[in-house]
C-alpha cells in the first residue's frame, strides 16, 4: 500500500468514534510504518516526510514514534537477515566466534549490510531458544547448536539464496 492510498478510518476500525483526529493520525503510523516497511524493506526518508504531510505531523514526530520501534529499519537491508544472538547463555558457549567467523565471511560488521545487498548482520539479545545455544537466526529459521561445522552451513545457506 502506498502512503497515498492511506485509510486512516479503515485502519482503525470502531475505535475513530472515540478518538480525536489528531489520535487517529498518530494511531495510524504503525500500521503505516509496517505497510512501507513491507514494501521498502525499510523505511526510506522521503517515504516518512510524504507520510508525515499526510496525516500533518511533523517529520520530527514521525521519526520519533518510528524509532521507538527495534522493527523498523531506517536503512536498507539486505535480502536476507542473519542475527547472531548475543545473550548471556549464547555469549558463554562462544556467540563471540560465531559472529568473528560471519562477518569474517561476508567482509562486514554487525549492523552492517552487504554491497550487493544479499545479506544484513545483526545480533539480538535472546531469540528464546536458550538451550540450543549458541544460536543464529537466518530470516525466520533459527539454527541452534552451533559448532564451526555448523556455522560454515549457516554461511553456505545465505551465500546460496
Ligand atoms: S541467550 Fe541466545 S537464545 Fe537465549
Amino acid at each position: 500500500m502506498s502512503v497515498a492510498e492511506l485509510n486512516v478510518d479503515e485502519k482503525i476500525g470502531n475505535v475513530k468514534d472515540v478518538l480525536t483526529e489528531a489520535q487517529k493520525k498518530r494511531g495510524v503510523l504503525i500500521h503505516a510504518f509496517q505497510s512501507i516497511q513491507k514494501e521498502h524493506n525499510y523505511l526510506p526518508e522521503d517515504v516518512l516526510n510524504a507520510l508525515g504531510k499526510k496525516l500533518n505531523i511533523p517529520l520530527s514526530e514521525v521519526y520519533s514514534t518510528a524509532s521507538f520501534y527495534k522493527h523498523f529499519y531506517f536503512k536498507p537491508r539486505g535480502r536476507n537477515v542473519v542475527c547472531v544472538c548475543v545473550g548471556t547463555a549464547c555469549h558463554v558457549r562462544g556467540a563471540s566466534k560465531v559472529l568473528e567467523k560471519i562477518e569474517e565471511s561476508f567482509g562486514i560488521k554487525e549492523g552492517e549490510t552487504t554491497a550487493d545487498m544479499a545479506m544484513t548482520l545483526e545480533t539480538v539479545g535472546c531469540v528464546g531458544c536458550c538451550g540450543l545455544a549458541p544460536v543464529v537466526t537466518v530470516n525466520e529459521e533459527v539454527v541452534g547448536d552451533l559448532n564451526p561445522k555448523k556455522v560454515a552451513e549457516v554461511i553456505k545457506m545465505v551465500e546460496e539464496k
